[in-house]
């Protein structure tokens, strides 16, 4: 086993970011470099008023304020960061591509490939390069061609070691992770760097919970867990359309079922939709590999859960629409949530913004309030669609800092994102000064429907 003192990590986001900082919080003998080509990025990492920190995650600024400065550090010197690291974390990101070959479904690994060059051309000594970001099965194997043709000559383990962590629980995943995954070769170099990675987790997570593999089982375990994840949500959404024809309760229904220990109860809550950076990414790349192989049925069979996830999206909006006597014409739509899901600030393939885009497809009036996401973000993720002009877009989307202001006048009332404090408002206020018939949509099914209706409400639920 080697012994690690310095790590770098090249790629400040939410997976670096957090994952660095718990590492560096549990190995206080380790020196943390998180370098970041993005200058503000790394000046807000680096703000002294830690509630400025480019990520909102629960217990991440305790973590950086008792290790930034001892042995966590944020800097855009990427080159520095990789000479003076004995291992090396690339977690940058992977986005869908929107060009060329596999344009709309495989991951584009340019951002992976730039690292690999730069890694080769600034090092001084031998390094154990870890894959962070989820990839695709066999992204090692060019890593290592890259990293192997250097003139360098030294030598470069790569390992995979995939992060499961998810937004809004990330400290609390990092903490206590159900496992530990990495992937490297069975060479005795490729044991050795396996192992030393290990003993970097194991300073907090149990061995038994660190588990070895060959890198490609480890590539291929990350996309397998999100499209699993991401299909019992379109399964359950599925179920959700068929209960609204039946009576039958979704909620009922995914209790009944995932008492079952065979089915387990998580992620089989009914929503607007599945959002994230990942999921939809991860299942699109999967069906891409797929395709790639000649594996035909196999691509098919996971294409659908994506197309499951956009048919709920546009549902939702339709039921908007249709229960707003079809027409939703310069009315005043009031979106409760923007973020993909709640105790985050990040956006990436939220349901909302597929919902809102079919609104204002419709000419609706649409005001956002979301208690952690910018207004700014919010004209970002719609202009980004190219759908409608930016122009049309800030003539159409108001974003309030006031749930009661977004919901005075409105003709409708949506809620996007599960966030705690909604169930907290006061709901006569609102039905006082919203437009009647006062009807609510709720895509995550968390308000109280029957004192709602007491109030004079009507309340539309997904899969009820
Ligand atoms: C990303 C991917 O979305 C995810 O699939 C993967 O598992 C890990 O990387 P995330 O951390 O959420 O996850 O991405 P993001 O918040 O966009 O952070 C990536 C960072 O890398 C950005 O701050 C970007 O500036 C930085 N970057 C990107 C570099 O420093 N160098 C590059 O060449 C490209
Ligand atoms: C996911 C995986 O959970 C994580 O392991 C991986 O590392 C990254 O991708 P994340 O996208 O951060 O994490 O959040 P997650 O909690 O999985 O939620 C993803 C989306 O599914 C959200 O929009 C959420 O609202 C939705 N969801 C989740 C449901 O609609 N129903 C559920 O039962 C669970």
């Amino acid at each position: 086993m080697k012994e690690v003192k310095n790590i770098c990590c090249i790629g400040a986001g939410y997976v670096g970011g957090p994952t660095m900082a718990v590492i560096a919080l549990k190995n206080p003998h380790i020196k943390v470099n998180i370098v970041d080509i993005n200058e503000q990025r790394i000046a807000d990492w680096n703000d002294a008023d830690l509630d400025k920190l480019p990520i909102y995650e629960p217990g991440l600024k305790e973590v950086v304020a008792e290790t930034r400065g001892r042995n966590l550090f944020f800097s855009t010197n990427v080159d520095q960061g990789i000479q003076d690291a004995d291992m090396i974390f690339i977690s940058v990101n992977t986005p869908t591509k929107t060009y060329g070959k596999g344009k709309g479904q495989a991951a584009d690994l340019k951002y992976i490939e730039l690292c690999a060059r730069q890694i080769a051309r600034v090092a001084k000594r031998d390094k154990i390069v870890v894959e962070k970001s989820t990839l695709p099965v066999r992204t090692a194997e060019a890593l290592k061609d890259i990293l192997s043709n250097s003139e360098s000559g030294f030598n470069f383990e790569i390992l995979s070691n995939p992060e499961f962590l998810a937004e809004g629980t990330a400290i609390d995943d990092l903490m206590a992770p159900d496992r530990v995954l990495i992937g490297g070769d069975d060479t005795p170099s490729g044991q050795e760097a396996k192992d030393t990675l290990s003993a970097i987790y194991e300073a907090w997570v149990p061995k038994e919970q660190v588990l070895q593999t060959n890198v490609w089982s480890s590539e291929l375990s990350k996309l397998t867990a999100n499209a699993f994840l991401a299909q019992r949500i379109s399964s359950i959404n599925a179920m959700s359309a068929l209960c609204e024809e039946t009576e039958a309760d979704v909620d009922e229904i995914a209790r009944a079922i995932g008492m079952d220990s065979r089915i387990g109860p998580k992620f089989l809550k009914s929503s607007v939709g599945f959002g994230g950076s990942c999921f939809q990414k991860d299942v699109l790349n999967l069906v891409y590999i797929a395709k790639s192989y000649g594996l035909t049925e196999v691509a098919e069979y996971w294409d659908q859960v994506i197309q499951l996830n956009d048919y709920q999206k546009r549902r939702f909006a339709d039921k908007i629409i249709k229960k707003s006597y079809n027409t939703v014409n310069d009315k005043k739509i009031a979106f409760l949530g923007w973020a993909f899901k709640k105790d985050t600030n990040d956006t990436r393939e939220s349901a909302a913004i597929y919902v809102a885009d079919h609104l204002l497809d419709e000419n609706a009036q649409v005001v956002v309030y979301d208690p952690k996401v910018p207004a700014e973000q919010v004209y970002a993720d719609l202009e980004y669609l190219n759908t409608h002009d930016p122009e049309e877009i800030r003539k159409r989307v108001k974003i309030v800092n006031d749930p009661y202001e977004a919901t005075s006048e409105a003709h409708a009332i949506a809620v996007l994102t599960e966030w705690d404090e909604f169930k907290e408002y006061d709901w006569n206020k609102i039905f006082a000064s919203t437009l009647k018939p006062a009807n609510v949509f709720d895509g995550r099914n968390i308000l109280d429907k029957k004192a709602l209706e007491e109030i004079g409400f009507n309340v539309y639920n997904i899969g009820k």
